[in-house]
């Protein structure tokens, strides 16, 4: 039943559809999944992981056997994680019936239980409480960090040594940041490695669980149409935008310590990028997907300051900065990435720019910038997930006019069902043991050996920011290392 599962999984079934292996499998054996929300006071937990559980449940996505575990150093009840947790559980928009049940049934299943991060003692108390609801099952556990990186190194050492299941899976989820840089990061993989072996370890990238992020390798290699088209040979720029229309809002401690760069650059745009520019992988196996990203991301050059924009006035909540992979598919194409907070809008947007027409015979319907002309592949990750393509076309009519018009895969118009969350994916994966959408350390590595000397030499040259008013498109030096590459952002 597990290879079925995962055959299930890894042939690009839905979430729905997914649910009805994982009850097949789950369901008939003697096993349990206990869940354990470490820092369950906290942000995320709130904000996006107990939701996620809800939604996965209510998909009838979780085993048969499962339990929830908030733990944190905060004095609760039971009571009181359960009341804290339903102000943030959604019932689907598309599916509401039983939701007031449903929710009570999941709040029943989910508990506290305080402690400290470096207690073995606190952690021990909290396996005598798993061991209560395993029941003697087999008992699989994981352990999800969201608690500051701090203190990461600490929990899993105790929960490790003192709660580890004694005869089925521990595996944890780690979340973002993995370190400030390769040093730091490595140092942290090091720490970890003490009491977990890889494929223990789940580093989560949300953003590898956003529905677009995970068609990608849909659209690119099961339609004919594009794969040839995907090289320096027809695509003249790529660019990854991410913005957001709020600035740092409750999290300025975190972000202070480490800018726009290494909260969203580093990892969320750097893994859309590295599963844009593969190579066709082996096979849908996790391995062989981690492997080829893992090349795009050891041919890529490190990053100069010179490629960043503006020189000299890299802001820590707005970076753009032109990236380019030294190999035979990718050479001399600028991967423009443009990402800030406190922007005019909120959206995270690939833009595949393709090269002129040669020969066009349809130039001077043009004007003057040919660049009007060129085709423009759109994947928009959000807010509205679409993928459009801009073509030229007739204007119906006797004249000759030539007009910009999309072919437009607009999700809401096509799909009636609610794209779930990155969080639900993800979480399903790690409980399945599916690791495709999770950072191996060899990447984090290659991703770290690409930021990490300009992140030093921005910090060691205290390079002073350019200013742009909260709201505003960007500052004005994106246009500048766009004009630098001969391209203009979408
Ligand atoms: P919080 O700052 O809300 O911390 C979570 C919990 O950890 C707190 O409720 C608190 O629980 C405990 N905690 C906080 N600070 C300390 C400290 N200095 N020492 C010991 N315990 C502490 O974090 P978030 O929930 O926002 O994020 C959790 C993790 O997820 C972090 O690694 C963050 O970087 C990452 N992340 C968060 C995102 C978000 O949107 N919030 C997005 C992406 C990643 P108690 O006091 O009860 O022990
Ligand atoms: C997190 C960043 O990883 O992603 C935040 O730390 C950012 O700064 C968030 O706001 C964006 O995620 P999403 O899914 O809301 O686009």
């Amino acid at each position: 039943p597990l290879q079925r599962l995962k055959d299930v999984l890894l042939s690009g079934t839905s979430l729905e559809e997914c649910k009805d292996a994982a009850r097949f499998d789950i369901s008939k054996d003697n096993s349990t999944v206990s869940i354990t929300v470490v820092g369950a006071s906290g942000d995320l937990a709130k904000k996006k992981i107990f939701p996620a559980l809800f939604a996965l449940y209510y998909e009838d996505c979780l085993p048969e056997h499962f339990t929830i575990f908030g733990y944190a150093r905060s004095k609760m009840t039971d009571a009181e994680l359960r009341n804290m947790v339903s102000q943030t559980l959604t019932c689907r928009i598309d599916k509401r019936e039983n939701c007031t049940e449903k929710m009570e049934l999941f709040l029943k299943r989910c508990f506290y239980h305080s402690g400290q991060y470096d207690s073995l003692d606190n952690f021990a108390e909290l396996d005598k409480k798993l061991k209560e609801h395993e029941d003697g099952r087999v008992s699989n556990r994981i352990f999800y960090l969201s608690i500051p990186p701090n203190i990461f190194v600490d929990a899993v050492k105790c929960a490790s040594l003192s709660a580890s299941s004694a005869n089925g899976w521990t595996r944890v989820i780690v979340e973002k940041p993995f370190g400030r840089d390769s040093e730091s990061s490595a140092a942290l993989t090091k720490d970890l490695k003490q009491y977990l072996e890889e494929d223990q370890i789940f580093r989560i990238d949300h953003y590898l669980g956003k529905e677009l992020v995970e068609n990608l390798s849909v659209l690119r290699f099961s339609n004919l149409i594009f794969e040839p088209l995907w090289s320096r040979q027809y695509i003249r720029s790529v660019q990854l935008i991410f913005s957001e229309d709020f600035g740092t809002e409750g999290r300025g401690g975190y972000f202070d310590h480490y800018g726009i760069i290494r909260d969203i650059m580093q990892n969320h745009l750097l893994q859309i990028l590295a599963l844009f520019a593969m190579e066709t992988p082996v096979s849908l196996d996790a391995e062989d997907i981690r492997n080829e990203k893992v090349k795009v991301l050891r041919s890529m050059r490190p990053l100069k300051l010179e490629d960043t924009v503006p020189q000299g006035s890299l802001t820590p909540t707005f970076a753009a900065a032109a990236l380019f992979i030294d190999n035979a598919r990718w050479e001399g194409v600028p991967f423009l990435m443009k990402a800030g907070k406190a922007l005019h809008d909120k959206r995270t947007e690939i833009r595949v720019q393709f090269r002129h027409v040669p020969g066009n015979l349809y130039k001077r319907n043009f004007g003057p910038d040919l660049d009007d002309a060129t085709n423009e592949l759109v994947i928009r990750v959000q807010p509205d997930e679409a993928i459009y393509l801009t073509i030229n076309n007739k204007v119906p009519g006797l004249g000759m006019k030539l007009d910009r018009s999309n072919l437009n895969l607009l999700y809401a118009a096509r799909y009636s069902k609610e794209i779930p969350d990155a969080y639900e994916r993800l979480l399903l994966d790690a409980i399945e043991g599916e690791r495709r959408l999770f950072i191996r350390s060899d990447e984090l590595d290659a991703a770290w050996a690409l930021f990490t000397p300009l992140l030093k030499e921005l910090e060691e040259k205290n390079i002073i920011p350019e200013y742009y008013p909260y709201g505003s498109r960007s500052p004005v030096g994106v246009h500048y290392l766009a004009a630098r590459h001969n391209v203009k952002w979408g």
